[in-house]
């Protein structure tokens, strides 16, 4: 049994070493975002200046930064994740949590981008022998709906649906599955809008919620259709409950609306998890 929990231990965490590119970290080099002319360097100067807060996952550093890549600050250029480590070890300790408790349900990630993270969650289930669980992996595969203001006004200053670098395929999500040898029937793809594909998912039960839209309605469709699914006892992720207000704001009106008064744990500088105890 040691054994197995070694060797496991070893396999995730080459896992996350990959997903997040430390291997070949030159192919991450690049110039500083902020001297970049168009629509990533204007929002990388817009965030710097302070106008929108973090807003998003851009800094200033150079893309090449090994720390903002482990922190999870900045878009990688080759990596299969932006999350950073210590979202990924979160991922680790919510999913092995699950697992060897026996919480009932499912796993899935809406927001996927290159799809690192639920690459993630599926080589768990695989490192534990689990069979009878499977990823669910839900993202538009074409980047983020424009804000609709007149129904969500907290995402007014949204300008995320136009930076391209956030519209990653389907085809490009499974064939990054495939090459972790990791593509198979216990990964689900729902693709589109999650407003569209949530509400009917054949989603039973799930043991991890793991939310990264980015936006107060990306958040906040994918917590009325998938929360009520979440079992006692399973984990809610929220990726940019730190760096954007609006997906906070999201959360605290889901959790005061349903009475949510779970403890929220932070993850790092903008990750927060909480179990769901009711
Ligand atoms: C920040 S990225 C996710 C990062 C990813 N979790 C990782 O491991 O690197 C946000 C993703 O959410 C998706 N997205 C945001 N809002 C959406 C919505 N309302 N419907 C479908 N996809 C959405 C975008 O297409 C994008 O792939």
């Amino acid at each position: 049994m040691q054994n197995l929990d070694y060797s496991r231990g070893l396999y995730l965490d080459l896992m996350k070493r990959c997903l997040l590119n430390m291997i070949y970290p030159q192919s991450e080099e690049a110039p500083s975002l902020a001297t970049h002319s168009g629509f990533r360097g204007r929002l990388a100067r817009t965030l710097l200046s302070g106008e929108e807060g973090c807003g998003g996952h851009i800094s200033a550093t150079k893309s090449g930064d090994h720390l903002g890549r482990m922190e999870g600050r900045i878009w990688p250029i080759v990596a299969h994740t932006m999350i950073g480590l210590k979202r990924l070890d979160n991922l680790q300790f919510c999913v092995d949590e699950a697992i060897t408790n026996g919480v009932r349900g499912d796993l899935i990630e809406t927001g996927v981008w290159r799809g690192g993270a639920a690459i993630f969650m599926r080589a768990m289930l695989k490192a534990y022998g689990v069979t009878d669980r499977c990823v669910w992996v839900a993202d538009s595969f074409e980047g983020l709906p424009p804000p609709n203001t007149g129904k969500y006004p907290h995402d007014a200053n949204s300008q995320l649906h136009e930076s391209r670098e956030l519209a990653v395929s389907l085809e490009e999500v499974q064939a990054n599955f495939e090459r972790y040898g990791l593509l198979d029937g216990q990964v689900r793809f729902l693709k589109g809008w999650f407003c569209d594909t949530l509400p009917a998912a054949p989603i039973e039960r799930l043991a991890v919620l793991r939310l990264d839209g980015d936006m107060y309605q990306s958040t906040m469709d994918a917590l009325v259709s998938l929360y009520p699914k979440v079992s006692q006892g399973g984990y809610v992720i929220v990726d940019d409950y730190g760096c954007i207000p609006a997906c906070r704001q999201a959360v605290h009106d889901y959790r005061s609306a349903n009475n949510i008064t779970d403890e929220i744990r932070d993850i790092d500088w903008t990750g927060i998890f909480w179990q769901k105890g009711n």
